[in-house]
Parts: structure tokens; C-alpha cells; sequence
């Protein structure tokens, strides 16, 4: 989604905007822009495309204040009119978010003789701070931002002012030595910077060279806490890999590690779970639980629900959070929201019915300091480090560790789990980045099996029980990133409706690792031999018996059934990404999807 970034120092600042922009191409975008102080007026450049094309376009311009912005299209098309900055007199105004009340605004500014050249709703917003502004920009900001209903995170240049505030839409700032940055994502700054302010809801920070000042909608200033993020600049880097995705791919044992590392003990038995507020007696007696998510981070609740169905024979509900925000919440319920970015607008939404309906909260997330970790009442993180991809990868394996860990601890509290079963589970669990690993070392076979499919035009992942959220996690992949058709099904659900579809044409990878549904999973791969599909199975290293009915199988080691999930996980990403390679696309940044979805 849209990227925002702001300088005010002693520096040049367009090769400061330029390289942030750059480090929030991940975000996905269409268009870009910066406005920069020249001393005398701000000089305004923008255009559709990608920011090197921007930089070809650019004078040289000298100013040591400027803002910056990589635009996703939502309200207007993206044309280099539409792409922000947007200006109205000496005022120039970047703009995550939506302004829900911006046709009612622009009628009355137009109205008041203000002209309108966009068609978008920020346009709106930079001609009402330029009605409000007097001499100070803090107060035309906030008297502006009084009127506007929607959602924002603003950085807002006049002269040598820069303004920034947000309200639900991410915004932190950088805090250097003579200079000050503002940044919709760390990231984009952690070239020049580790301290950093979170901005909350409805705060407005007046930003100059050497000291920034914080204030509430009262204007009373507000001292805030600076963070020193520990992030190595080298994750939001490829490192020599080709795609961030492959790499990430390649994080996943170590992601993995580092979400377990100091949280188990498997000689004892014990899981310590940081962040998570809740007492034993809440644990024992708590009667629903509600996943809440989307996308990947959905496919993650899915497998959560069946672990925690295991662990505490108690019914889970899993929900689309863009579906679960109409739906009746009860109270007293555990609402466990799960969100990568933590910043995705249609899961903040559904954690905040779920609040006002009396839900316990937990959140499972990667970024501290975002948006749903301060609203929440446990917060237990994944510790998978940046993730820069579109497609989520290294966050979704931590996802799962997290509910692993989760839903054994449930169970053991609940005295369902007893202590020789908990110190084998957790045993098991410890091996996984190691079998990760042999997986990856096993990439050139996956690779060519992949190439083969790079003309499908369809395609089915199937699997049962633990398995089928990984068919769902694999289609999902596949046609973020390659754009080819591909369903994820529930393998006994084929033949009541999916099974017309399959022909020699289209490739089944049939998720087919040992457990309690092995069997029917062999049937159900019989179905789709029987209608001529090529079948690639994902299969145990030690299945002499799935050779006889596939056309070519993948080994993962054995492990817990429950816990092959992982295993199969990295599969799935390896056949995508290579699929997508060989299809020439841009596998990190994929048409129409932003890595952070901060609009319903
Ligand atoms: O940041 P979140 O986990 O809340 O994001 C949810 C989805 O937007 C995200 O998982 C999306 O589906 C990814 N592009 C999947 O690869």
C-alpha cells in the first residue's frame, strides 16, 4: 500500500526520500512522488511508474526538507495527477488512508473557490489545511484534521515546517542527530536511524532539525517513549538472493528458531509464553475461541484451529476478519486476531467489534509497536524479522510456531496434554528448522518439477486435516505471485463439485503426508489420477506406497502428523516461486496486492 517518508535536517533530501522511497517499494505501488523546500517555494515531482523512473525525471533540487510518497491507487486512478504529492498554495501534503467525508469536503471548499485537479481525496486535505493556515502549520493541521472522517497518516510540508500525524494508518519517526524523519515503515529508515517515536491515533508531531515536539488533539505536548529498534538494515536487503521471496523462503528455519528460542523447555515440559495476559483459571475455563484473520495469516488460523481442537477437544470458530466484523461476538470469548503486518485494517476493524462486544484479546504479530499490539490485550510475537516479499513466507511459518506453542500450552493447562506427551511435542518441534533445512538443500528437484508447470493454466492443491490449510497457504501462494488459476480444496470435498474441472490439464499437488487420514488422502489421489491429472505428491521420506499412484512425489521427513504442516509449508512456496520464475514475473512485488492492507 502507499509509503510515506519525511526529512527535515541538514542534508541534501532528495537522495534521503529517494533511497527511503525506495526501501517501501515492497509495500507496492503505482505511481511516486516528492516535494521538496528549494528555500524559496516547494518544487513538486511526480509520476505514474516505479521511483527509478521518477529519478530520471528529477532536476537537481536543493532543500534540506522535503516529504515523499509511493501511491496505491484506491480513490482515483494512478496517473501522474493523481500521484501524491498534492499541494495547494505553499502547502504540500503526502496522505495514507481514506478520507470517507471527502466529496462533502471538496463541495464546500470548491464552494469557498478552492479548484480541484485530482481526483483523489488528499487533494482535499491539502486544500483544507491551506484554508485553516495561519502562520502555523501544527494548528492548520489540526484544525483540518478536526474535520476530516476516514482514516490518515499525513506528512505535511510548508516553508521549512514539517507536520506529521496519523490516526489508524501507521506512522513512526526517526529521530537522528541535527535531523528528523518521518516514515510510514521503519524500514525506509533504517539506513539513517534506530530511534524511533511511534505516533499514536490522533497525535500531531511538529518535526524540526533538532527536536521534535508531540501533541493530543488538545495541543497539550505529550512525551513519548523512543524505541531503539533492533532490526539488522541487512533484512530489508536481498543479500545476493535473487527475490526477496527466495530468501525469506530461506529465513524460514532460522525464523523459526527464533520465535521458539527461550520459550520451551522440552527436558522439562514447559512452555513460557511472553506477552500472553492471561491467568491459568481464564485458560481452564474459557468456553470459545475465535481466530481472526486474512489472507495467509487466515490459512495460519485455520491450521490453529486444528491444533487447538487437538490439544483441548474444544470447537474453534476461524473467520475472515472482513466477515467476522458483522458476526456476533460473545463475551467472555478469546478473540485471537492474527496479522503479520498488524496494520491490516480489515483485522483492526474485527478486533474492535470484538473488544466492544467484551472479547478477551490476543494477538499473534511480527511488528511491535503496530497498530493491533496496542490495542490488544496479549500480545505474543513472531520473531521472523522484516519481511519485505508481498507474499507472506518466513511470517507464516512463525505464525504457526506461535499456535503450536499456543495450543499446547492450552492443553497442558486445561490438563489435557500430560507431561510425557508435552516433552516428545516439544522435542519434535525443536527438529524442524533442521528438516527445514534439508528441504531447502533439496530445492533443484522442487525447481524442476515446477518448471514443468509453468504453462498450466490451472491448477488444485488438495489435502485433509492439518493438511488442507497448506493447500489453501499453497493455491494462495501460487496465484499471488505467478497469476495462474489455482484452488485449494479440502481433498473429500473434490468430488462433490471441484472434480469436473480435472483433466490431464491441470496438475494436482496432492499434500499426502502419514497420519490419520493417509488413506482416504490415497483415494482421493485415485479420484484425480482416475480423470487423467498429473499428480505430485508431498510425501514422507519413508512412503514406499504413494510412488504407486502419483506421477512424481516430493519427500519431507517424517515428524509429529500434527506438525508436517511446516514441512509441506516450504514445499508449496519452493513450487510457487519457481512456477513464477519461470513465468517471468515479478514475484516481489505482484500486480494489484501491497504487502500491507491498511483499507477495508
Ligand atoms: O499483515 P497481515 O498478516 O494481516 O496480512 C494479511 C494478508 O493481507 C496477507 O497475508 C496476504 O494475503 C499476503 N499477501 C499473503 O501472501
Amino acid at each position: 500500500m502507499c509509503g510515506i517518508v519525511a526529512y527535515n535536517g541538514i542534508r541534501q533530501t532528495v537522495p534521503i526520500l529517494i533511497d527511503s522511497l525506495k526501501r517501501l517499494e515492497y509495500r507496492g505501488y503505482d505511481s511516486a512522488g516528492i516535494a521538496v523546500f528549494n528555500g524559496n517555494a516547494v518544487e513538486v515531482h511526480k509520476d505514474k511508474g516505479r521511483i527509478v523512473d521518477l529519478e530520471k525525471i528529477l532536476p537537481a533540487i536543493s532543500g534540506t526538507i522535503g516529504i515523499g510518497h509511493t501511491r496505491w491507487a484506491t480513490q482515483g486512478r494512478p496517473n501522474k495527477v493523481n500521484a501524491h504529492p498534492h499541494t495547494s498554495g505553499r502547502i504540500a501534503v503526502v496522505h495514507n488512508g481514506i478520507i470517507e467525508n471527502y466529496q462533502q469536503l471538496r463541495d464546500w471548499l470548491t464552494k469557498s473557490g478552492y479548484v480541484f485537479i485530482s481526483e483523489t481525496d488528499t487533494e482535499v486535505l491539502a486544500h483544507l489545511i491551506n484554508h485553516y493556515y495561519d502562520n502555523n502549520l501544527t494548528d492548520a493541521v489540526m484544525t483540518a484534521l478536526k474535520d476530516i472522517k476516514g482514516s490518515y497518516a499525513v506528512a505535511v510540508i510548508c516553508g521549512s515546517e514539517l507536520v506529521a500525524a496519523r490516526k489508524d494508518s501507521p506512522l513512526v519517526i526517526g529521530i537522528g542527530e541535527g535531523e528528523n524523519f518521518v516514515a510510514s515503515d521503519i524500514p525506509a529508515i533504517l539506513n539513517y536511524t534506530r530511534k524511533v517515536i511511534f505516533l499514536d491515533d490522533l497525535e500531531v508531531a511538529s518535526i524540526a532539525q533538532d527536536h521534535v515536539s508531540i501533541f493530543d488533539t488538545h495541543k497539550n505536548a505529550v512525551q513519548k517513549t523512543i524505541h531503539l529498534i533492533d532490526l539488522d538494515i541487512r533484512d530489508a536487503e536481498k543479500s545476493g538472493y535473487e527475490h526477496f521471496m527466495l530468501k525469506e523462503i530461506h529465513e524460514q528455519p532460522r525464523a523459526f528458531h527464533e520465535t521458539l528460542a527461550g520459550r520451551i523447555s522440552e527436558l522439562e515440559g514447559i512452555i513460557k509464553l511472553d506477552g500472553l495476559n492471561l491467568t491459568e483459571d481464564e485458560i481452564k475455563n474459557m468456553s470459545r475461541i475465535n481466530m481472526i484473520a486474512c489472507g495467509t495469516s487466515f490459512n495460519a488460523g485455520l491450521l490453529g484451529k486444528y491444533l487447538f481442537e487437538q490439544s483441548t477437544y474444544t470447537h474453534i470458530d476461524v473467520e475472515i476478519a472482513s466477515e467476522f466484523r458483522y458476526a456476533h461476538s460473545s463475551p467472555g470469548s478469546l478473540v485471537i486476531v492474527i496479522s503479520q503486518s498488524g496494520e491490516t485494517a480489515d483485522t483492526l476493524a474485527a478486533l474492535r467489534e470484538a473488544k466492544s462486544s467484551g472479547c478477551m484479546t490476543l494477538a499473534i504479530t511480527n511488528v511491535m509497536g503496530s497498530t493491533i499490539t496496542r490495542e490488544v490485550d496479549s500480545v505474543v510475537y513472531t520473531r521472523s524479522g522484516p519481511e519485505i516479499g508481498v507474499a507472506a513466507t518466513k511470517t507464516f511459518i512463525s505464525q504457526l510456531c506461535v499456535l503450536y506453542l499456543l495450543s499446547l500450552y492450552f492443553g497442558k493447562v486445561q490438563g489435557k496434554i500430560n507431561s510425557d506427551r508435552m516433552k516428545r511435542m516439544l522435542a519434535s518441534l525443536k527438529q524442524i528448522p533442521a528438516q527445514m533445512t534439508r528441504i531447502l538443500n533439496n530445492k533443484e528437484l522442487i525447481k524442476n518439477y515446477a518448471q514443468k508447470f509453468a504453462s498450466s493454466n490451472d491448477f488444485f492443491f488438495i489435502g485433509r486435516t492439518f493438511n488442507y490449510p497448506i493447500a489453501l497457504e499453497g493455491a494462495l501462494k501460487l496465484k499471488e505471485i505467478s497469476y495462474i488459476h489455482a484452488e485449494g480444496y479440502p481433498a473429500g470435498e473434490l468430488k462433490h463439485g471441484p472434480l469436473a474441472l480435472i483433466t490431464k490439464d491441470v496438475p494436482v499437488i496432492a499434500i499426502a503426508t502419514k497420519g490419520a487420514t493417509y488413506d482416504k488422502m490415497v483415494n482421493n489421489v485415485k479420484e484425480v489420477k482416475a480423470r487423467d491429472a498429473y499428480v505430485l505428491a508431498i510425501a514422507d521420506e519413508k512412503d514406499n506406497e504413494i510412488e504407486k499412484y502419483v506421477d512424481a512425489v516430493i519427500r519431507v521427513p517424517a515428524t509429529e502428523e500434527m506438525f508436517s504442516p511446516m514441512l509441506s509449508t516450504v514445499v508449496v512456496q519452493l513450487i510457487s516461486y519457481y512456477i513464477a520464475k519461470a513465468r517471468n514475473c515479478p514475484i516481489d512485488q505482484p500486480r494489484n496486492l501491497a504487502k500491507s492492507v491498511t483499507v477495508e
